[in-house]
């Protein structure tokens, strides 16, 4: 229960100067609150230079007492003959939001740098004292955000949300909200300059603005302590209340209500207990109906009730052992040309193409997904990996990149914390072993098990090859001791030997912890026939799927995989033509949804993997 002390401590530590980097925006829950969305069409002004941001001596307009007109979030327009403004929203260009720019114009396609957003709004009729709020699902990758010429703030990442207060802000007619998304890559961003996925910008998810009550319930969390007892936890905060507020907590379809008083935090705890609970799985995703009333707020929402833990090499959910049949997923949604997802409709599609497959799992990777996917996942009964991008080789040596990376995992924790399909959090990806990034990965997983210790905690590390035996392929990261599940990356058959190596190797990863295999795969260019043994054929790719899971079959404590990866999707780093066209192709089907040969293979495996009986094994001390 510490955690929302420690959220407000790393705040006033970071405001303190501590860092260079932005603070975690603090959380709030907002995806079942109503709101006025500001989806839809805004005008926009591509910036290359950032001509509307910095003067040419590169001084920031928006550090000047009094900003000049010429400053694009200005959003002025020419008073009269003479007056001289050299940009006007009103007759520019317009792209959707949600939506990256790159698919949406193809000027765009490769373009890496500002864009100006205007969006002009005449504010939802209020009460005397409420209160309101711009959320923003996420921006790729740093937003500057200003309403009617004044700035409300910057949000660093591309992949988590983030508000701003704006009452007492709002004109009642014309409201003008300009925000400057920059998807500059960056040595010392999160992620770093070189990903293998495409660098979409823009307003990615949607845009609300949400009125509340003076005194609303901003957060919460509910949790069940243990599957066996019953017990349930939660706290909710409130916003706009000191010490001895009154909030209710109601799970009518589990007879739950409770009232509790809030700290001088505004914090409320409830402890209780439930029986006849139908706990959340994957074969009855039951979800309850929760309600948190403090004052004349009111925040609905629905709940899935479940525990996952490890004991020695099983994972349990809800104290059974499970078996996590699973594919990796890119946020992409290219079947209709378009890039990164932008509806919960795309969200269910890509589900949909996974359930095909038969997993109970999927790696949302490398990122944190939009909340559509998230709470389809609750519904459908899809457990699920989240990941934060530290990707590859981050600047482990700076502060700053750390409390970025904070800041996301913070984020992303805040955003998730209450769904049950949410069993994983993911720190890293192929991360290279060193002093630095042990440390920087560290502090991280001990921040995230203050956030959230109810979940498993893993990062996707890499093997090596003994000096002496090159087919022993071994599994030791310093980083797995601090990790719940030992997950690594593997290519054999692909960046490493043929598909045939797969028979020879073996194994070594000396953890008594559950071992994932995180990706493995091959690309395969859909309709290429040829034999097994051609490169970029459907052919090879299912030959190396039928050999890989048998090697894998052979690994002790192996609880699941997610390969690499359902369908093909967009990289700057795949440019072999007729074949890559800026496509991963390690899809199990193309971008489009068509199957690849390999699709069935997996799909035969996963039916026999359900089908298959799993013992609790006992304790070490008892056996
Ligand atoms: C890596 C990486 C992925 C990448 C994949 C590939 O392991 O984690 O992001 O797309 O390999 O090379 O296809």
């Amino acid at each position: 229960m510490k955690t929302i002390i420690t959220t407000v401590l790393s705040g006033l530590m970071l405001l303190a100067g501590w860092a260079q980097a932005a603070p975690a925006f603090k959380p709030f829950q907002a995806y079942t609150r109503p709101a006025m969305s500001l989806n839809g069409e805004w005008k926009v002004i591509v910036d290359p230079y950032e001509n509307g941001f910095y003067n040419y001596r590169y001084e920031p307009f928006d550090q000047m007492e009094e900003p000049p007109r010429s400053a694009y979030f200005m959003d002025a327009k020419a008073k009269h003959g003479g007056d001289l403004i050299e940009y006007n929203f009103d007759e520019a260009q317009t792209l959707m939001v949600p939506g990256d720019w790159n698919t949406q114009k193809e000027k765009l396609y490769y373009y890496e740098g500002s864009i100006w957003y205007r969006q002009m709004f005449n504010a939802p009729k209020m009460e005397e004292g409420q209160r309101s709020f711009i959320y923003f699902g996420a921006a790729n990758y740093r937003a500057d955000v200003y309403l009617n010429g004044e700035k409300l703030g910057q949000h660093i990442g591309g992949f988590t949300p983030f508000h701003f207060e704006v009452t007492g802000k709002l004109k009642p007619q014309d409201n003008s909200l300009v925000v400057k998304v920059d998807n500059e890559r960056e040595k010392d961003g999160v992620p770093t300059l070189n990903t293998d996925w495409w660098n979409y910008g823009g307003l990615t998810r949607s845009v609300r603005l949400i009125v509340t009550p003076k005194v609303f319930v901003r957060d919460y969390k509910v949790e069940l302590e243990s599957h066996e007892t019953g017990e349930i936890s939660a706290y909710a905060l409130v916003d706009g209340a000191g010490a001895g507020q009154e909030v209710r907590l109601t799970l009518p379809q589990l007879g739950i209500d409770e009232t509790a008083k809030t700290d001088a935090e505004g914090v409320a705890r409830f402890q209780t207990k439930t029986v006849g609970t139908q706990f959340w799985s994957p074969q009855s995703p039951r979800m309850y109906q929760l309600t948190l009333r403090t004052g004349n707020d009111r925040l609905d929402d629905e709940v899935g009730l479940r525990t996952i833990e490890t004991r020695g090499k099983q994972v349990l959910l809800n104290g059974k052992p499970i078996f996590l049949r699973g594919i990796s997923l890119h946020e992409e949604y290219a079947a209709n040309g378009g890039g990164r997802v932008t509806s919960a409709e795309q969200a269910r599609h890509q589900l949909k193409w996974a359930s095909d497959l038969g997993v109970n799992f999927v790696r949302l990777a490398h990122y944190p997904h939009n909340e559509h996917i998230v709470r389809l996942a609750d519904q459908l009964g899809l457990m699920l990996w989240s990941e934060i991008p530290v990707y590859w080789t981050i600047n482990w040596e700076s502060e700053a990149t750390y409390q970025n990376a904070q800041a996301q995992l913070e984020e992303m924790i805040n955003r998730d914390k209450n769904r049950a399909s949410v069993i994983i959090w993911s720190l890293a990806n192929e991360t290279p072993v060193s002093e630095a990034r042990n440390q920087f990965l560290s502090r991280l997983a001990s921040h995230a098990r203050e956030l959230d210790d109810s979940r498993l905690l893993t990062a996707a590390m890499e093997k090596h090859y003994s000096e002496e035996d090159p087919e022993l392929a071994i599994v030791e990261d310093p980083l797995a001791e601090l990790m719940d599940i030992v997950s690594f990356n593997q290519y054999i058959g692909w960046y490493d030997g043929r598909h045939e190596k797969a028979d020879r190797v073996r194994w070594r990863i000396p953890y008594d912890k559950p071992v994932f295999i995180s990706e493995f795969g091959a690309g395969a260019k859909q309709g290429m026939q040829g034999d097994a043994n051609t490169l970029w054929t459907e052919a090879y790719q299912a030959e190396l799927y039928r050999k890989t899971l048998a090697m894998l079959e052979k690994i002790d404590g192996f609880v699941g995989t997610s390969p690499w990866i359902l369908a093909d999707f967009r990289s700057p780093r795949r440019p072999l033509p007729g074949i890559q066209d800026d496509f991963n192709r390690k899809g199990l089907m193309t971008e489009t949804g068509t199957r690849k040969a390999a699709f069935q293979v997996l799909k035969n495996y996963y039916r026999e993997k359900a089908q298959e009986p799993r013992e609790l094994e006992k304790p070490p001390e008892t056996q």
